[in-house]
């Protein structure tokens, strides 16, 4: 329920609006004078105040700047009598939300009401989503391995030396290099990501360095490679270890040269970037292996950085888990110790993007319950296997048989969460089902694949094609 307040004088005006707003079904406080409001504001959660500017004891304006200082989430309407307009005028640039004059009219109170409850419930939807992007940046962890990480991410952001991240799939690899780009001097310039496992050998060479128009039949237009929308920035090569030989060619004469052309084109281009590779290969095995360059491995390993696997450091649990469990708010979970047990002796195919999962699957299903070891058993055994986790030996697909049981939660749910609960499992689903190729997915499931892209995108659900 909201709760307004009403600071007046005048018993007439403190009864109308009062009235007005209880039939909108707001709770109402009142109060005669200034320092009896913020008694009441420092007692009950107040989202709004109609405040009256004339007052005795505590001048209205006084109160504004108070309530400014001490509850500056909190909106303030002033009331005005004819006489006082250009005060009203004056609250509203002190940060008053709004004024209204004497004789109050329903219609506009109504509206103001409303109009000040949406920009304040936007600003804490606001406060909210910069924390939480915040917090999604941070690495978090308490093991010596992940203290060293940060040690030498902080070390090593600020000079210009190429980084080698290497680590299972789901390890970080990809928050540590923005961790680098976001601590380097680098960070107000772009920070481009290529998947290297992703491009076409045929395009590789035109996505990287660019192209001039006619170079080739498809190149239409001019077009600037990542190397050169990077200029000044950090370019990240993910999944350096699966690019082709002809790719790793190019990309270390780049290196060597510190210079490039877009294809068909005749000027040549510096290079200013900072380079950041990562891998959930082990190059060195894959160089023996004759599948890649050990001269460009040389080159983009200057600093390596090894991310291990999650079960190598199941101290990190407890605060990943909570850190992910309090990204959407503050509630409480109650795990018991064999529960947290059981999720330190997992083994975490997917490393820490499996956890988070699970996380939000207890934050979407079992807020408040208390967490014991067989939900966490169960739960784990239902988490999709087909995604981020390439390097696991055992595939659990989830059956349509497990996950048809609804769970209990879900009809204790608001319909859209439910909703997009139920989609979102079933959408992971259907795509291991069919490998994780969308066009198949969206046959087999009966939707258009950009219909699908954009769901995909909406739950944050990767396919790693
Ligand atoms: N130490 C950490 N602290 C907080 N969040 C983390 C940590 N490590 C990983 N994550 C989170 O786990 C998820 C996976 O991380 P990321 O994408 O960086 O992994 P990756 O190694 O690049 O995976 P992949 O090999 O699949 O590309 C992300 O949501 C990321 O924010
Ligand atoms: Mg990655």
């Amino acid at each position: 329920m909201t709760n307004i307040l009403i600071i007046d004088d005048e018993p007439g005006i403190r009864k109308t609006l009062a009235s007005i707003l209880e039939d909108e079904k707001y709770k109402v406080f009142t109060a005669e004078d200034a320092l009896l409001g913020l008694e009441i504001l420092s007692r009950e959660d107040i989202s709004l105040i109609f405040l009256d500017v004339l007052l005795p004891k505590m001048g209205g304006m006084e109160a504004l700047e108070q309530i400014r200082k001490d509850w500056p989430e909190i909106e303030v309407v002033v009331i005005s009598g004819h006489a006082n307009v250009d005060m009203a005028v004056r609250a509203v640039k002190l940060g008053a939300f709004d004024f209204m004059e004497k004789p109050l009219s329903l219609d506009k109170v109504l509206t103001i009401c409303r109009n000040a409850l949406a920009i304040r419930h936007l600003r804490e939807e606001n406060r909210r989503l910069k924390k939480k992007s915040l917090s999604r940046d941070e690495i978090i962890g308490i093991s010596p391995e992940i203290e060293q990480i940060r040690r030498v991410i902080k070390q090593a952001a600020s000079s210009d030396a190429r980084i080698l991240i290497s680590g299972e799939n789901g390890t970080g690899k990809e928050l540590v290099a923005r961790a680098i780009h976001r601590l380097s001097g680098r960070a107000n310039r772009a920070f481009v990501e290529v998947n290297c496992a992703a491009i076409p050998d045929s395009l590789i060479e035109s996505e990287l360095f660019g192209h001039e128009k006619g170079a080739f039949t498809d190149a239409v237009s001019t077009r600037k490679g990542r190397f050169e929308l990077a200029g000044g920035g950090s370019i990240f090569l993910d999944e350096i270890g699966d690019m082709s030989a002809v790719a790793q060619a190019k990309v270390l004469r780049v290196i060597q040269e510190q210079k490039f052309e877009r294809i068909g084109g005749e000027k040549t281009l510096d290079i200013d970037v900072r380079i950041l590779a990562a891998t959930n290969k082990n190059l060195e095995a894959e160089c023996a292996a004759g599948r890649f360059r050990q001269d460009l491995f040389f080159r983009l390993n200057v600093i390596p950085i090894r991310l291990p696997p999650l079960r190598e450091r199941a101290g990190d649990i407890p605060v990943l888990l909570s850190h992910f469990l309090s990204e959407a708010g503050e509630e409480q979970y109650d795990f018991d110790e064999a529960a947290l047990e059981a999720l330190k002796s997992y083994n975490w195919p997917g490393n820490v993007r499996e956890l988070r999962n699970l996380a939000e699957r207890l934050r979407v299903m079992y807020q408040g319950c208390r967490i014991g070891e067989e939900l966490v058993t169960d739960l784990l055994q239902k988490i999709p296997r087909a995604f981020g986790t390439q390097g696991a030996e055992e595939k659990t697909l989830p059956s349509p048989g497990t996950e048809s049981r609804f769970p209990p939660a879900l009809f204790n749910m608001h319909f859209n969460e439910a909703r997009e609960l139920f989609e979102k499992s079933y959408l992971e689903f259907q795509l291991s089902q069919n490998n994780g190729i969308i066009s198949r997915t969206a046959e087999a499931i009966g939707i258009y694949p950009s219909n699908l892209h954009a769901k995909l995108r909406k739950y944050g659900i990767r396919t790693e094609r």
